[in-house]
């Protein structure tokens, strides 16, 4: 098994090595985390059994040991100072994985010297379920399979072009806040009809999961199971006549061309 080594063990760190050690892609063996915060240390080493860090000199230790080194920090950290540790001690072979949003391969090339093996990965926050796909883009000297092997402990893995990134960061990577949101609005107009909440959120869950089910199930286009659903003149017609004239197809477009434009306006910031 890889040894994985983490720069930045915050929210998201977390949320990949809960998932990856549930999942069994890696041990708590395998696996190390820095943070220069020091309650850190003692909440995942408590939560996870792993090798926690937070001193400098044992980070470069763990540097040195590592198959797979990820840099978990925000873009507005001292990405530059990880960058040049990684470049000093890292294995000549060792993978290097960034989270770090609007941070570009070219710029981590730069900080983490070019002959390193790279890749650029947006994690979708669904880790737990093993379910998401995160968005990646790798250089020349990364290969796919060890990108996809890591990131098969938290997820699915997306290979785009790298200026698909910010798009595919504001439509994949904010996706579940739509569902949520819809998920929400739609028990809230159950409770507005009258159902009790308890029973509208049942339903609710219940007809989300079903209705992917179908999807995947009979290979059909929603449009062809809207069809079999809705009788003319019928009540699901007028359901979707009275969502139509909401705007409801323009208000999801612009709420995910709006996530986009953010994205790469926060990226520009760097
Ligand atoms: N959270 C999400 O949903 C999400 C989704 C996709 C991508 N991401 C990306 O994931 C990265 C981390 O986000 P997050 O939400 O997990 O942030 P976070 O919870 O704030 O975690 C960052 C951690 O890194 C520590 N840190 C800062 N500089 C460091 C250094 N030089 N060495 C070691 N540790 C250092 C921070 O300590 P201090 O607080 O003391 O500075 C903090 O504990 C970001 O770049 C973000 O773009 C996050």
């Amino acid at each position: 098994m890889s040894q994985i080594h983490f720069i930045g063990s915050g929210q998201m760190v977390e949320a990949i090595i809960r998932a990856m050690i549930t999942h069994e892609s890696a041990t708590p063996k395998n696996i190390t985390a820095y943070d220069i915060r020091p309650e850190r240390k003692i909440e995942l080493a408590n939560r996870y059994r792993i090798l926690t860090l937070d001193k400098k000199e044992d980070n470069i230790e763990a540097i040195k040991q590592a198959d797979i080194i990820v840099i978990g920090v925000r873009p507005q950290d001292n990405i530059a100072a990880i960058g040049k540790d990684i470049t000093k001690y890292a294995q000549e072979n060792a993978l290097i994985i960034s989270i770090v949003a609007g941070v570009t391969l070219a710029q981590l090339e730069k900080m983490v010297a070019a002959k390193k093996a790279i890749a650029r990965i947006i994690p979708n926050t669904l880790t737990d379920t093993g379910l998401g796909y995160s968005g990646i883009a790798i250089n020349k000297r990364a290969d796919k399979e060890s990108v996809e092997k890591f990131v098969s402990g938290f997820g699915k893995a997306l290979f785009l072009e790298e200026s698909l990134i910010d798009i595919f960061t504001g439509f994949g990577v904010c996706g579940p806040n739509y569902i949520y949101y819809f998920i929400e609005a739609l028990v809230d107009a159950g409770v507005l009809a009258g159902l009790p909440r308890e029973m509208a959120w049942k339903t609710t869950m219940e007809n989300m999961i079903g209705a992917v089910k179908m999807l995947e199930l009979s290979g059909k286009h929603p449009r062809q199971l809207l069809d079999i659903n809705n009788s003319p003149a019928g009540v699901g017609m007028h359901s979707l006549f009275a969502l139509n004239e909401s705007n409801f197809t323009a208000g999801l477009q612009k709420s995910v061309l709006s996530a986009v434009k953010r994205t790469t306006e926060l990226g520009q910031k760097k």
